[in-house]
């Protein structure tokens, strides 16, 4: 497989902020919306939160080398925007952006390349007292933070991403109230997704102004919608999905604007001026990161405002998260994105499953459903490069075990495990795997030079 990877492809891991730094109130960082949320009795599974995590903040210098060790050159990482500015806005917190100067020192010594990402999902909590991302005022915010950070890294960072997943955080955190800040509103979701994408633009504007070797994408949520039958209703409602997940971000992020089968679909949910704001608007991608992890099956149903229910394939393999193993749907996802909207630049910015791992007597944690998703969506991967499909990267989720949001540490995604209690982390059989990889494709090219 290494052969399909073309010379200079990012062998990458991923992780975010809220689910590794811990150090939740340290040299001055501020409150997150993650934090706040945490303490909402059964919003997190046992209870759990960030507060501590892996520790990262303290054993970031031991953590570097864990991605130098298997073989990799790329991690992706977050900024956490309560840690650099505490109220949101105004004042700096130095210290706060000193710990990701060290970081990004220690990884390029390392040789490894770092991707930032500005936004994943840890809001200051001062902010949401002010609005939150339904703030008309919110992507001013982001700008104002994503210059900060860019002045002081920017001169060593060339890849950044603005937000992580707006669908998820505008979604799940405002419609469905299953993330933080825990809101059940579609209104105040179809406002947050707008000041999201507006946010991205802002931001993507300030971090070139500071960088001029800065590179600056998105990363989307995607997966192919499917119908669970042929029915003309089910495959009505796999169009909604796909408009849903899908074309509400990338359309007006390649200069679309909203889609109007699902601007008729969400009614008068939407602020007619959002639509309008959107005239002569994009996004201005050097790159789209897509995070890929399963497709979406749906039928027909009465829930407003989509009207569709997710259906479950059977007998289809599953992860602990429930989520159908389709490695298929990467390459599908990949081949359609260039086939609508020709972004430059693709990278797989996180793409890994959750599985129970079972330590040995020895010590040893032999996750071979691990290895195995990771080795199947790795060779769809290939197939989209082969396909012509200009992808540049690829990153597993994760790093190492951390805080899977409203899942807290029952579930684990991690090349390595963490043993949370003393906080030791062991490569797990699929890190070593993927490691092995990564080098036997850099040895190959190499060779050739
Ligand atoms: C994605 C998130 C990431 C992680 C994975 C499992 O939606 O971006 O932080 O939780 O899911």
């Amino acid at each position: 497989m290494a052969r399909r990877f073309p010379d200079g492809f990012l062998w990458g891991a991923a992780t975010a902020a809220y689910q590794v730094e811990g150090a939740w109130d340290a040299d001055g960082k501020g409150p997150s919306i993650w934090d706040l949320f945490c303490r909402r009795p059964g919003a997190i599974e046992h209870g759990d939160s960030g507060e501590i995590a892996c520790d990262h903040y303290h054993r970031w210098k031991e953590d570097v080398e864990l991605i130098a060790a298997p073989g990799l050159n790329a991690y992706r990482f977050s900024v956490s925007w309560p840690r650099v500015i505490p109220n949101g806005t105004g004042a700096v917190n130095r210290a706060g952006l000193d710990f990701y100067d060290r970081l990004v020192d220690a990884l390029l010594d390392d040789g490894i390349r770092p991707l930032v990402t500005l936004y994943h999902w840890d809001l200051p909590q001062a902010l949401q007292d002010r609005g939150g991302w339904a703030s008309r005022d919110a992507p001013g915010w982001f700008a104002d933070y994503a210059g900060e950070v860019a002045r002081r890294l920017g001169d060593r960072v060339t890849d950044w991403a603005t937000v992580n997943e707006p669908e998820v955080v505008a979604f799940a955190g405002h419609a469905k109230g299953v993330h933080a800040p825990g809101v059940r509103d579609w209104a105040v979701a179809l406002r947050a997704a707008h000041s999201l994408l507006l946010g991205h633009g802002l931001a993507a504007s300030a971090v070139r102004a500071a960088s001029t070797q800065a590179r600056v994408g998105i990363v989307l949520n995607l997966s192919p919608c499917h119908a669970a039958s042929s029915e003309e209703q089910d495959v009505g409602a796999a169009r909604r999905a796909d408009g849903y997940l899908n074309r509400w971000f990338l359309d007006p992020l390649h200069g679309r604007g909203y889609p109007a089968d699902m601007v008729e679909t969400y009614g008068e949910l939407l602020d007619p001026s959002c639509t309008a704001e959107l005239a002569g608007w994009n996004g201005g991608l050097d790159f789209l990161g897509v995070n890929y992890y399963t497709r979406r099956m749906v039928r027909a149903a009465d829930a407003l405002p989509l009207r569709l229910a997710d259906v479950n394939v059977p007998a289809a393999q599953r992860t602990e998260m429930g989520w159908e193993v389709y490695p298929e749907g990467l390459r599908e996802i990949l081949a359609r994105v260039r086939a609508d909207y020709q972004p430059p630049v693709l990278m797989v910015t996180e793409n890994g499953a959750a599985f129970d791992d079972v330590v040995s007597a020895s010590g040893e944690i032999d996750d071979e459903p691990r290895r195995a998703y990771l080795a199947s969506h790795l060779a769809a991967a290939a197939d989209a490069i082969a396909d012509g499909i200009p992808v540049r990267g690829y990153f597993a989720w994760s790093l190492m075990d951390n805080f899977e949001w409203s899942h807290g540490y029952a579930k684990r995604f991690g090349l390595y495990r963490v043993d949370y209690d003393i906080q030791r982390r062991t490569l797990k059989r699929s890190g070593e795997w993927y490691g092995s990889l990564a080098q036997a494709h850099s040895a190959i090219h190499e060779a050739r030079r």
